[in-house]
């Protein structure tokens, strides 16, 4: 089994720096184009075995260490009641938005045995096709994250309807964020049961809130899943399934981050790892933080990248290698290829542990 990522999670000693790559699946390989002529996006992600397969496509392309579940952090949301699409080239669509108390009143709390079990389903076959070749990654928005797309009615440049939310009618807003943290948290858990390896909660547009509003807004509703899953793996005897937390845009809320109790912090490329590491501290390890136009680079340049991003990490109590935020469509796949062995080699050749 290579549980070199695991280990890295726990901060525990490894040969070499484990690497996965957010948003691996995906459109810039040419495997998924593939399948994702033959049925739409929703489909496949509610087909366990469509989903498994394009879970394992990058671990065969690239040779990374962890697998990531295919699915998206918004089919939860779905399952509360509110209908999504995804429409090419404008992105997700939510409707209708939530903005009034009858409409949170409405909102239902999955129970992901019956509302989600083609996720566990697809969790089940992957544990069975990936034989521990890797860990598997299961995965959910976090609550602000996941909130966002329900209030903005899907993506947003300034998050005006959120931030109006909060300003105006907080009960609401803290109405919303009790039901969509519960429903977090029974689906991770119900992920954990089903198989995932670790988990991890994408905080994406986190980076809008200034510290005061981080700390008032949203820590406390991730603190909360990141507590009760800790606390209910202790009582289930479930042994230690690492939680990775992500922030897009961290750099100003570092010292809030750090009190959330996950085991891994996820950091984006606005900041040096080592400034990071050395506000965060070593109480977790961290993930991250090439910027994913790096891989638009010339090959030796990347390396140089690559090179820096690792030395700059060895401070580290552990480190995952990891693009600072998804990888975008137009990638040419080589470059991501390289870039993995490089992450490999370099780390394994200059003990960076
Ligand atoms: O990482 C992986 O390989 C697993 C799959 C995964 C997807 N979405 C598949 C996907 C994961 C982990 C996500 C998370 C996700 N989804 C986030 C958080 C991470 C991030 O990138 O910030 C967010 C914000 C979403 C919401 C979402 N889903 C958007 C805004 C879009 C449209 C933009 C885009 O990238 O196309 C999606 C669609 C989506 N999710 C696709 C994939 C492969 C593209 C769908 C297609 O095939 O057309």
């Amino acid at each position: 089994m290579n549980d070199v990522f695991l280990k890295a999670c726990r901060g525990e000693k490894v040969p070499y720096t484990p690497v996965w790559i957010m948003r691996q699946a995906g459109r810039y390989l040419k495997q998924y184009q593939k399948i994702r002529k033959k049925v739409d996006f929703l489909t496949l992600c509610k087909t366990p075995e469509l989903a498994a397969e394009v879970t394992i496509q990058p671990i065969d392309a690239l040779g990374v260490d962890a697998a990531i579940l295919f699915s998206d952090i918004l089919i939860p949301v779905e399952a509360m009641g509110l209908k999504v699409r995804f429409l090419e080239k404008k992105g997700p669509v939510l409707s209708p938005p939530v903005r009034s108390e009858s409409h949170v009143k409405k909102l239902l709390i999955p129970k992901p045995e019956n509302d989600l079990h083609f996720v566990l389903d697809a969790i089940k076959v992957l544990r069975k096709e990936l034989h521990n070749r890797v860990p598997l990654i299961g995965f959910s928005g976090a609550p602000l994250t996941t909130a966002t797309y329900m209030i903005e009615g899907g993506s947003s440049k300034n998050f005006l309807q959120t931030k109006k939310m909060i300003f105006q009618t907080p009960d609401l807003f803290s109405a919303l964020m009790d039901k969509v943290t519960a429903t977090i948290t029974e689906y991770l858990k119900a992920q954990i049961k089903a198989g995932a390896q670790t988990v991890q909660l994408f905080d994406t547009w986190a980076g809008i809130f200034s510290p005061v509003d981080y700390r008032a807004y949203v820590l406390p509703y991730v603190k909360r899943v990141i507590k009760d899953i800790k606390n209910w793996q202790k009582l289930n005897k479930t042994g230690h399934i690492p939680i990775i937390y992500f922030v897009g845009a961290c750099c100003g809320l570092l010292e809030e981050i750090k009190m959330c109790g996950a085991d891994v912090l996820g950091v984006d490329w606005r900041i040096n790892i080592e400034d990071a590491i050395k506000r965060i501290g070593n109480r977790y390890s961290v993930q991250g933080n090439l910027d994913p136009c790096t891989l638009f680079m010339p090959k030796d340049k990347i390396k140089d990248r690559v090179k820096s991003v690792l030395k700059n990490a060895s401070s580290a109590r552990g480190h995952i290698f990891n693009l600072g935020h998804g990888v975008l469509p137009e990638t040419p796949v080589e470059n991501v290829v390289s870039m993995v062995e490089m992450v490999h080699s370099y780390s394994q050749a200059h003990r960076i542990l």
